[in-house]
């Protein structure tokens, strides 16, 4: 009998329990045992933290949003691999897990997280701890794998909050800025933008002007429009390259969010009483809540694609969705690298070709 540790770490998003109840499904009555390690990798130290997997614990779990194991992106694991600056976990912690797996006869470890869980996760493969990695984030922003789960349900919510948003906006004849998830990289503001019927979407991997904002917005009104939805990601660059944080990080990443406030007062300093201006910050909303039917079944093939990591000793890999195939990738190359939006791809260039201004 082989004893697997399932933990989820980070920021939740909507797919995790589908990811836990298919590997624990396709392992279960093939000599398999799984222990549930609560709130990120924080289960894994003390005494521990720990629930036993058996088919009752995961039975109806897989269309519900969150993470039954709890999740958390602060405490001993803080780490930054990849976009952020590299920060690695105290060597006497590493240790501390490794003496407890080695105690409670745990054979191997999957991880379930973003580029910072997945980080701490290589830390520790490369400490000797036998690990799978699940990639988990909403921002959909690793490169390595063409998709990632929750991000599916993500743009449905923003775009169903647009599509609200729009109506609002036509009957007051208002400028609405949205602003969505999305640290580094764009695509929840993108595709959620472009589904959802914005008019100008604006994201961390181009440099927008205030004044073709302006512009755009004059011209718009000029043809009888005098509304707008402009779809903001939170990590959205302003004209001196930084970011808007909301709350300066004691451990782990700033908190982003605000930048909708920023550029709206900068867009009424440039056209003073022109443009009534509202903002709407959509924050966890996009997180929250069930797991759309494609999420779902991207999360159940990720966790089957971990099991069959584990049940070949294929440790040290993330599983990844490449083509319609589920692969794997070392973890080395996995947590290097973020996945942009690129500015001359066609869903860019056909978004600009349909008229939505990205204010460049
Ligand atoms: O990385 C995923 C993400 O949802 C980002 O888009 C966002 O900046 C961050 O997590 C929010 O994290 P928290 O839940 O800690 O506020």
């Amino acid at each position: 009998m082989k004893r697997i540790g399932i933990l989820t770490g980070g920021g939740d998003c909507p797919g995790l329990n589908a990811v836990i109840a298919s590997i624990v499904k396709a392992g279960i009555g093939h000599d398999f045992e799984f222990w549930g390690f609560r709130n990120g990798f924080e289960g894994l130290l003390g005494e521990g933290d720990y629930m036993l997997l058996d088919t009752d614990a995961v039975r109806g779990i897989s269309h519900l949003g969150g993470t039954i194991l709890g999740t958390t992106n602060k405490g001993h694991f803080s780490s930054k691999v990849g976009s952020g600056t590299e920060q690695l976990v105290d060597m006497s912690i590493i240790q501390e897990v490794k003496d407890n797996l080695a105690k409670w006869s745990v054979d191997g470890l999957v991880v379930i997280g973003g580029d910072g869980s997945l980080g701490t996760a290589l830390q520790m493969f490369e400490s000797g701890i036998n690990i799978v990695g699940v990639p988990k984030t909403i921002d959909n922003d690793l490169e390595v794998t063409e998709r990632t789960f929750g991000f599916s349900t993500g743009v449905e919510i923003i775009s169903e909050c647009l599509g609200r948003i729009h109506t609002t906006a036509v009957s007051h004849g208002r400028v609405f800025l949205v602003e969505t998830m999305g640290r580094n990289c764009g695509w929840l503001s993108l595709y959620g933008g472009i589904s959802g019927g914005a008019d100008v979407i604006l994201v961390p991997e181009i440099q927008f002007d205030y004044q073709k904002i302006v512009d755009f917005l004059r011209a718009r009104e000029h043809n009888g429009r005098g509304y707008a939805v402009v779809a903001v990601a939170e990590g959205v660059k302003l004209d001196g390259g930084q970011q808007v944080v909301a709350t300066e990080a004691t451990e782990g990443e700033n908190t982003l969010g605000g930048a909708v406030e920023v550029i709206s007062r900068r867009l009424n300093q440039l056209a003073p009483n022109e443009f009534e201006i509202k903002t709407q910050v959509l924050g966890h909303l996009q997180r929250g809540g069930a797991p759309n039917a494609e999420d779902r079944i991207l999360a159940a093939r990720f966790g089957f694609g971990a099991f069959e990591c584990i049940e070949r000793g294929h440790w040290g890999n993330m599983v990844a969705l490449s083509g319609d195939k589920i692969i794997k990738v070392e973890l080395a190359t996995a947590v290097s690298k973020l996945k942009f939006v690129d500015i001359n791809s066609d869903v860019v260039r056909m978004a600009k070709a349909e008229g939505i201004s990205f204010g460049d």
